[in-house]
């Protein structure tokens, strides 16, 4: 994961991604069942005048996690800080942040599956009772210091529901898993986003644009942005279906939005002809390594019914023998 996730946080290109971010619950479509509970929350808290409870968001990347929680405190009209677990070395660290907060502030912290214990146990007392224990030396000379904090929010997103600490999961009053999106919403993401990059996208090319994106408006909005790069340069006004389908095809992506990685994780799950196998072995088969199989490429094809995880390993389904008889096997 650390590679295609740092990836996808290092790219040079992700400004775009902050100017095609919706601030408002209008522009952020589908989470329909999530969108709502935020709503009554929100409101709720800011009738009594108190900070929003903790909230944990989880889903594969590029799904809205960060999205909502700038959302959240925009509508709470509360500041929000920024910050991903690898980046809290020391309890220390995460003293600093929490004793410079100000009441009602959100702190968002991404990847917090990835905190230490040591900070992680930091951060039990600040959500429970925003009290810092701090042990100061060590052996019989040891000492703690209680230090109160500000009332604040704490934003959690990760990729990894499964990697969370019980006791650090159980401290946040809500919990929210993100769904893949379908077709229909990510043609009107994808609508939204076109006309603020101030080109036409026809209804025809952005619904294929959706099908092609593997339910992730974070894809949808790179494939719309490459797109409408083919359409300029053939002096296109517009993206309409023809240059949607011949660029999505220059960029190699298939009609059912697999790239590469996924089509080569099926080929060897097909090639085991039914026989289940280990995260490990196909980790070891594909180059690839075991939390980018189980972050980025499982989760859709889990989703979809192409794949299953049985304790004996990950076995291909009918509906992808079939996916494959069907396309005569002209995606291997
Ligand atoms: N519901 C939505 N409606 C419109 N646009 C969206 C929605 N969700 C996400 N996006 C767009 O997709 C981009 C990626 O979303 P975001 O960064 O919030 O994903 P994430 O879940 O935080 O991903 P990661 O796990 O990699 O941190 C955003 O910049 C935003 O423009
Ligand atoms: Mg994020």
């Amino acid at each position: 994961m650390e590679r295609v996730v740092e990836i996808e946080k290092f790219d040079p290109e992700s400004s775009y991604e902050v100017s095609l971010r919706p601030n408002s619950w209008e522009e952020y479509i589908g989470q329909d069942k999530i969108k709502k509970n935020l709503q009554v929350f929100i409101q709720a808290a800011k009738k009594r005048n108190e900070a929003l409870d903790h909230i944990l968001f989880f889903g594969p990347p590029g799904l809205g996690k960060t999205t909502l929680a700038y959302i959240i405190s925009s509508k709470m009209e509360a500041n929000i800080k920024v910050t991903t677990a690898p980046m809290i070395e020391k309890a220390g660290d995460l003293a600093a942040i929490l004793t410079n907060l100000e009441e009602k502030d959100i702190l968002f912290i991404d990847e917090i599956h990835r905190l230490s214990p040591a900070v992680e146990e930091i951060l039990y007392s600040a959500m429970e009772d925003f009290r810092l224990d701090i042990i100061i030396g060590s052996g019989p000379a040891a000492q703690t210091i209680k230090i109160d904090i500000p009332k604040f929010t704490l934003i959690g997103a990760t990729t990894r529901a499964g990697m969370i600490s019980s006791p650090l999961r159980d401290r946040f009053g809500m919990h929210f898993r993100l769904q893949f999106y379908s077709d229909e919403e990510l043609a009107k993401i994808i609508k939204i986003a076109s006309k603020k990059l101030d080109i036409e996208c026809e209804k025809d090319a952005s619904l294929e644009l959706a099908k092609r994106s593997r339910g992730t408006p974070r894809i949808a909005l790179r494939l719309l942005k490459r797109i409408r790069d083919f359409a300029e340069v053939e002096g296109k006004s517009s993206i309409d279906l023809d240059v949607a389908k011949f660029g999505l095809d220059e960029l190699g992506v298939n009609e059912l939005g697999f790239d590469e990685l996924d089509v080569g994780f099926l080929k060897i799950l097909l090639e085991s002809r039914g026989k289940p196998l280990g995260l490990n072995t196909i980790a070891a088969a594909l180059s690839e390594d075991e939390v980018t199989i189980e972050d980025v490429i499982e989760p859709y094809l889990l989703a979809n019914g192409y794949i299953e995880r049985t304790a004996r390993g990950r076995v291909a389904t009918a509906k992808a023998y079939e996916l494959f008889k069907i396309k005569n096997n002209s995606l291997f």
